[in-house]
């Protein structure tokens, strides 16, 4: 069964994208399981200095949860027409390893806006040699929502639907990423 860990780049507490990536977990279909990272705000911010036998706990913790993934979900905010420094710096520490070398990806949106960011990111973790999913990309817009809404938003039919729908799309590129590099 493919496991995804899917990484929230918000900590804010009633963040929309973390209530998405949740939302992945609980939708996801019978034969994949997503997990949550929940360790992005204990990361130390990225040293190349601290590499190595020197790599930090929750960095290497991170890494080790990445190689184990079939794939990696990264539903991120945008602050400042960019990507915000939490997830950027999560994605640092996963520069100069094998992590992220041909590691599935796919982004995921919770917000209609957000634009500066997507590209950003999907540049970033394309230069990082993640096997990027970019074919179908899932959108709920839940930006300016409060946690009530958003719940009730990810459990409309169509919503849970689409997300359940994007984890398999996400299952199948692996499949065939698998097939075509065997
Ligand atoms: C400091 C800051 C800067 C922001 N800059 C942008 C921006 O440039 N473009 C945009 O679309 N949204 C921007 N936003 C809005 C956030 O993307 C939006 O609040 C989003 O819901 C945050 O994600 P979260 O709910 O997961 O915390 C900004 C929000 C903050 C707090």
């Amino acid at each position: 069964m493919p496991s995804f860990l899917a990484i929230s780049g918000s900590l804010r507490a009633a963040s929309t994208n973390t209530a998405l990536v949740e939302a992945l977990a609980a939708n996801a279909p019978p034969d994949c399981a997503v997990a949550v990272y929940r360790g992005l705000g204990d990361l130390p911010i990225f040293n190349p200095d601290d590499e190595g036998d020197r790599t930090p706990g929750p960095a290497a913790a991170l890494i080790d949860a990445v190689t184990r993934a079939d794939g990696v979900i990264v539903c991120c905010p945008e602050y400042a027409h960019g990507v915000p420094g939490g997830m950027k710096n999560a994605l640092d520490w996963l520069v100069s390893r094998d992590a992220a070398v041909g590691k599935p990806a796919m982004l995921a949106h919770a917000s209609p806006r957000s634009l500066y960011a997507r590209a950003a990111l999907a540049e970033i973790m394309r230069t990082m040699s993640f096997a990027m999913f970019e074919a179908a990309p899932l959108e709920i817009a839940l930006l300016g929502r409060k946690p009530p809404e958003m719940a009730a938003v990810l459990s409309e039919d169509a919503n849970r639907r689409a997300m359940r729908d994007a984890v398999q799309a996400f299952a199948g590129f692996i499949r065939a990423n698998i097939a075509s590099s065997s």
